[in-house]
């Protein structure tokens, strides 16, 4: 489930390609540590959140900056990324636009299906409504 979530959001959505930063947060968690790994394969630059005690764990994933949300703001070091991985909701989310360079994109993990997933998935006129 993680691999094939991380590849529709990092791959399908994004198109993430070598060379392009992403910034997936919480990368000791089962999303961040495959997408880390999926990100560093397709040839991007990395930056990922994690406690103290995870440091190292992602830095051997291959994540190449990593900020120790304990004790540094992720918005505050970061900057020109072209995407984001969406991986915690609320304020993280929020504060995740204002790391992105212009055009920069954020595919989000989190919330209600809305109407792109049901244009995506061809579903009919009254569930394109629900879901709108
Ligand atoms: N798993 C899936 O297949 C899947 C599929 C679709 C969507 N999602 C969604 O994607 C999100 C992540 O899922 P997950 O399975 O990766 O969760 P998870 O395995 O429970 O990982 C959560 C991680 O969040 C970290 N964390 C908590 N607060 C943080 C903060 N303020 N900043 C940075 N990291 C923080 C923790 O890391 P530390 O231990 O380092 O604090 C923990 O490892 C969830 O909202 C989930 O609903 C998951």
């Amino acid at each position: 489930m993680v691999g094939l979530t991380s590849w529709q959001a990092l791959k399908e959505r994004a198109n993430l390609r070598a060379g392009q930063k992403v910034f997936i947060p919480a990368g000791s968690g089962g999303i961040g540590t495959f997408a880390i790994q999926l990100a560093k394969h397709l040839g991007a630059t990395v930056a990922t959140t994690t406690s103290t005690g995870n440091v190292e764990l992602v830095r051997s994933l291959g994540a190449d900056e990593v900020v120790d949300y304990k004790k540094q703001d992720f918005e505050k070091v970061l900057g020109g990324y072209d995407v984001v991985l969406g991986t915690l909701k609320g304020a993280e989310l929020e504060k995740s636009v204002g790391i992105l360079k212009p055009g920069g994109k954020i595919v989000s993990l989190i919330g209600p299906l809305d109407a792109a997933f049901a244009d995506a998935k061809r579903l009919n006129f009254v569930l394109r409504f629900v879901f709108g």
